[in-house]
Formats: C-alpha cells, structure tokens, sequence
C-alpha cells in the first residue's frame, strides 16, 4: 500500500523544471518522427496549401529541398505523396516508371541517401480522376480485388524508384498480403511495409484532400475506412489480418482522436506502432493559434507528447521538421 496524504505529496515531484525534466517518462525524439510531403507535377512554384498553412505542395526542386532540411533536423523519416498532372480511372501514373511519386522518390534518395528513411504512400486517391482510392464497379464502388492488382504494382514501382518503404493506405482487404508478395516476388524481400492498419472515415481528413488533390467525385471513403463509431475490436481484428499478412508496422490514423486505438496496438501488436498526427488536427492548431486562442509551441509539443505516451513508436506529423529542429535545440 502506498502513503496517503499528507505523507503523499505528488506535488513534490513537480517543485523545479529540473525535477519535472528528470521524471518525465515522455520524450519525444526526431527520429521517431516521420514528415509527410507532397509534390505535384508540372509545378513551377511551391503552393501553399491554404488550410494547412506552413505546408506546401512541393516542385520537384523544393521536394529535395525539404528533404534535405528534414535529413539535417535528424527527422526519421519522409513520407511522401504524389499528385500527377493527368489522372484516370485507373490512376494509372501511380505506377507508371516516370510518374512523378517515382521520379521524386529517386530526387529524394539522391538527396538525402539513407540518412533517412524515404516512403511512399501506396494509394490510388491522388492519382484516379474519380477520386477513390481503387478501381471501381460499374456501380461505383471500390472493387476490392481489383484494387489490390494496382496496389501490387505500384508497390513494386514504388520500390523500384527507390521507396524504402512503403505505406499502403487504401484500407482494401488483403492489401498487406498482396504487395508482399508482389515485392517479394519482384526482388524486393527487402522493403518493409508500413500498413495504414486501423483507419478511419475522417472528417479529420478533410485539408489533406486540397493538398493531395484527392477529394472523392462522388460518395465517400465509409464502404472501406472503419466506422469512427466501430468497436476497438475491429481495429484489433484489422491489426491481427495485418500482422499475418506480414505488415512490418502498423499505423493508427488519425492519431489523437483514437489514442485509446493507438494504446491497444501498443499493447497487443510485435511490430513498431505509427500514429498519423493528419491534416485536421495539424489544421486545427495552426487556425487557433493564428488567432491568438492557442500558444502554438507549446500545443504543438502536447499533441504530440499525448501521441507518444498513448504508445505510438512513430509519429507523422507535418511539423516533424520544426519540432525536431526545437528538439535538437533542447527547448
Ligand atoms: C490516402 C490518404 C489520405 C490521407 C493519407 N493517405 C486521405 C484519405 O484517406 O482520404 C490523409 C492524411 C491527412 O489527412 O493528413 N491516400
């Protein structure tokens, strides 16, 4: 049994910065952070994306330059996203050679070699003129199976270009399995994949479709996203599928809406546990904080100490840069 008050007082712990500092069981790290990018296609000037401000849609050029100043902050990480400047039914530049999510994969491992770990999403959104994330029925919905055909070979192109790792996000069933064994048999036993394992029909996702170009024509994601209403024992179902699969991590996305998701993976999962800090909840901070209603360092840092102790080994974040900048920095 431990002491009551008043021989108990947990306020002692708390009396100088030193000691808070000492007893803080969360650190964050900037290698454990990983920077979501996008570059788009016949770009001849950075745009900024106006409800994610401080994030750009990259050219080719300001790409490599922001993986180069994430490399020096130490970030772990790039996650990147292409947006083509022709898209199909079938999305068919996702895996095309010369598609630009594979000709800024080679900029960027040019760039930054292996001081950081390049991924890519492997995703149809951005690339199908209709928006969804596969190949669809006549009806209109996502045809599952299809879709794992494409995933496949973009996986495989995306490794070719140079991916070294992928991150397929599309949330069809058996995707884990399909492009493992598309790499595999492609000569790629090597490349990690990084399943987006439980995620969810978000609004929180709502800026991320300015930036990647991706808002659906019609419909919407909620046939293949789980249900932000769903049971924990979905997300731990879609975690089991995706481990026996072969998933080298898995991702709980968005991140601070589902902490309690991301605490459970933690617990039950063998692999490193990614959580996606999203557009939305980036959004957010910046909008209140540019109104004076939020200190924006410091939220900043809170948002993303509560990802960490939920129990996320990795965090995408699009401030990963600047905070591990102000990490390096101690402050
Ligand atoms: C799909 C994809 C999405 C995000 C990452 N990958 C969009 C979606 O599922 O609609 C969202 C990321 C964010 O909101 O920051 N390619």
């Amino acid at each position: 049994m431990s002491a009551r008050f008043p021989v108990a007082r947990p306020r002692r712990l708390r009396g100088s910065s030193a000691l808070r500092r000492m007893v803080a069981g969360t650190r964050l790290h900037p290698a454990e952070l990983i920077l979501p990018a996008f570059v788009k296609e016949r770009l001849a000037e950075p745009q900024p994306v106006a409800s994610m401000p401080g994030v750009m849609q990259h050219t080719r050029d300001s790409l490599r330059k922001a993986a180069h100043e994430a490399a020096q902050a130490g970030v772990g990480g790039l996650m990147l996203f292409g947006i083509p400047a022709v898209k199909d039914a079938r999305g068919s530049a996702a895996d095309d050679p010369d598609g630009i999510l594979q000709v800024a994969l080679r900029d960027v491992t040019a760039e930054v070699g292996d001081s950081v770990v390049v991924m890519a999403d492997t995703c149809l959104d951005e690339f199908t003129d209709h928006g969804h994330c596969g190949i669809l029925t006549p009806s209109g919905d996502v045809d599952n199976d299809a879709t794992l055909e494409r995933y496949a070979s973009i996986a495989v192109a995306q490794a070719a270009a140079g991916s070294q790792m992928v991150a397929p996000s599309g949330m069809m069933d058996g995707q884990v399995g399909a492009i493992r064994a598309a790499l595999d048999g492609a000569g790629y036993g090597d490349v990690p994949i990084l399943a987006y394992t439980a995620k969810y029909a978000s609004a929180f996702f709502g800026p991320f479709r300015d930036a990647a170009e991706c808002a659906p024509q019609f419909g919407d994601r909620s046939t293949h996203q789980q249900d932000p209403a769903g049971p924990l024992e979905e997300a731990l179902r879609e975690l089991r599928l995706d481990l026996a699969e072969g998933a080298d991590a898995v991702m709980v996305k968005p991140a601070m809406a589902y902490l309690d998701v991301i605490a459970r993976f933690r617990d039950e999962a063998d692999v490193p546990v990614a959580a996606y800090q999203v557009s939305g909840e980036y959004a957010m901070i910046e909008a209140a904080s540019a109104n004076g209603w939020l200190d924006r360092d410091r939220t900043i840092t809170e948002s993303l100490v509560a990802i960490k102790r939920a129990g996320a080994d990795l965090i995408l974040t699009y401030w990963a840069t600047e905070v591990a900048r102000r990490l390096n920095r101690g402050v």
